[in-house]
């Protein structure tokens, strides 16, 4: 039975869906091919996973404002990583251990059974909940917090990422020592309740890659595994590519990941076809007041492949699903990819315009840039997303880039490349609201 607070909410929700059904068309910049809930502020995509025919996607979510605070876990499901449906809320801070916030987690199968792992607050500690009738239904366990406290002062604790080992279950945990930088603490459990703290798993300095990690994401990809941090204060997030030998990383390749400045806290997870697939928050650059005037804030990026390349980097694409959905270009509306081969470029957005050049072995954005190389004579080849503010380029399976633009006048959108062939899709809207 939910108890009043839970319908209260519930019913905000719900009234924020049918309010934007009529409201939004009128709200230019409001994204239409990337998830976010209809109203109010959005922030990291959690508990990522496919199950029994359906992928679901929690976020962070305040249900009664378009500003960061009062974090539930929001709810959608989709069955090809493009058209979600919006769901009721999944976790509400509604226990004496989580009273301050229900933040960002993972979502496995224990059992049979899949469950959730989270960060409640405040202070941080480590919750589960169990889950029934395929993820519409959520139980927190008697027996929470399961990790109640750090084993040493750190900067954070949070923002669980399981994965399985044997008949174990790890968990990295985000975090830092003070004056010393980012880490990831190592956990290990059999059952979900009973966890005993092993080490560090990795561990940065703080003048180099930030003080304090969030949102670890460890998994293996070809021959060695990726951790992907966000990192503070840069508010960047840094992937390591390395070695994982007795339950250490040693990170032998670094670097940020999609130097665009929008996306963060990514989460990936197997997608049913095996890919490791990546959703990001892609933040807002317009002020709070701005974001409470508009009615809503944050949005989640198109789905991406990582893969391990021969010459051990990273590559990212779009995931293939996200082609299944584009129409012949009618030259109507904001919502396009663009695929060109060519060097140079000029996106236009209404009254803005985006450069995009490579050159010297960067892709640069406006004033943006990514290191790339491409080899001797290999031409660049780019993707470029726009729905309305949001634009993610993709470059030669190598880059991604998400930016977000607030254009003062909107108006046609046109992807410039002289003597370039440019093909334009349409991309219809993908997110059911009612
Ligand atoms: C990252 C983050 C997480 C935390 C959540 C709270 O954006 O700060 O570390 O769990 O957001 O909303």
């Amino acid at each position: 039975m939910a108890s009043t607070v839970d319908r209260m909410n519930r019913r905000t929700f719900l009234t924020g869906i049918a309010a934007i059904a009529s409201a939004s068309p009128d709200d230019p910049h409001f994204p239409r091919y990337h998830f976010r809930p209809p109203k109010n502020w959005m922030n990291d995509p959690n508990g990522l996973i496919y199950w029994n025919g359906e992928y679901h996607m929690f976020y962070q979510y305040n249900p009664n404002a378009a500003y960061w605070g009062d974090m539930h876990w929001g709810h959608a499901v989709s069955t090809d990583l493009m058209h979600w449906k919006p769901l009721p809320l999944a976790l509400y801070p509604d226990k004496p251990y989580d009273k301050d916030g229900v933040f960002s987690g993972c979502a496995v199968v224990h059992d049979g059974v899949p469950t959730l792992v989270y960060t409640g607050t405040n202070p941080e500690r480590q919750c589960v909940a169990t889950t029934s009738n395929n993820l519409r239904e959520f139980h927190k366990i008697d027996q929470n917090p399961v990790i109640s406290a750090p084993p040493m002062e750190v900067t954070g604790f949070r923002d669980p990422c399981l994965w399985k080992e044997g008949d174990e279950w790890l968990m990295a945990l985000g975090g830092g020592f003070p004056d010393v930088g980012g880490a990831v603490l190592l956990y290990s459990s059999k059952d979900l309740v009973s966890w005993r703290y092993l080490h560090p798993l990795c561990q940065g300095k703080n003048s180099k890659t930030g003080h304090n990690w969030e949102c670890p994401n460890f998994f293996p990809l070809g021959d060695r595994h990726v951790l992907l941090v966000s990192a503070e204060p840069f508010q960047k997030v840094l992937y390591f590519i390395g070695r994982y030998e007795n339950r250490r990383f040693t990170p032998e390749s670094e670097g940020v990941f999609d130097a665009g400045g929008s996306l963060y806290a990514p989460q990936t997870f197997l997608d049913k076809d095996g890919r490791r697939t990546l959703i990001g928050w892609l933040t807002e650059p317009r002020s709070k007041e701005e974001s409470v005037k508009a009615g809503w804030s944050g949005v989640q990026s198109l789905p991406r492949v990582l893969t391990l390349r021969k010459d051990r980097t990273l590559g990212v694409e779009p995931h293939p699903n996200v082609r299944t959905v584009r129409e012949p270009w009618s030259k109507r509306g904001a919502q396009v990819e663009f695929e060109a081969t060519t060097a140079k470029a000029d996106l236009y957005l209404g009254s803005e315009v985006l450069p995009i050049e490579y050159a010297g072995g960067s892709l640069t954005v406006a004033n943006r840039s990514a290191p790339m190389k491409l080899a001797a004579g290999e031409p660049l080849r780019l993707n470029v997303f726009v729905d309305h503010s949001v634009v993610e380029i993709f470059a030669n399976g190598r880059v991604a880039m998400a930016l977000r633009v607030y254009p003062a006048k909107t108006g046609p959108v046109r992807l410039d490349a002289p003597g370039a062939k440019v093909t334009a899709y349409q991309v219809p809207n993908t997110v059911e609201y009612d």
